[in-house]
């Protein structure tokens, strides 16, 4: 398996999510080949949970990156997770184009791009 994928399903394994139970990892490719991961980390207040996509985003930002290849994502689910609303404008607005790679703990996988996932999106080319 390739290591991206396998850094996304043993990231899955730290995430905290005693609400939802529902755990998600994520694997984010740097231009450099180097992975940074998530979990999804939940919060007695539901609204404060941060995803992991958006984990990986902002650990990755924080420790210098600034340019992504693409982006895997697992969840234990038959049909495969994809990212939610939010960290979709997220990942758009820091890694643009990229390849998001869903996997589940199956091997099961499927690649989709994020101009697929987010169509039309604003981001900072509005902002003049
Ligand atoms: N979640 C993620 O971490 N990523 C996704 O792509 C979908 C949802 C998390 C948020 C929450 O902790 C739990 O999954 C249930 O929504």
């Amino acid at each position: 398996m390739e290591p991206i994928l396998t850094a996304a399903i043993e990231a899955r394994e730290h995430a905290f999510a005693p609400f939802s139970k529902f755990k998600v990892g994520a694997a984010l490719e740097d231009d450099f080949g180097r992975l940074h991961t998530g979990c999804n980390v939940e919060n007695a207040s539901y609204g404060l949970t941060v995803c992991a996509e958006r984990v990986a985003v902002f650990k990755a930002i924080s420790e210098g990156a600034r340019r992504f290849r693409r982006i895997a994502v697992c969840a234990d689910t038959e049909s495969l997770t994809p990212p939610c609303g939010a960290c979709r404008q997220i990942l758009w607005e820091f890694c643009g184009d990229i390849e998001v790679v869903l996997v589940n703990l199956a091997g099961k996988t499927e690649s989709i791009r994020m101009s697929q996932l987010l169509p039309r999106a604003f981001d900072a080319s509005f902002l003049g």
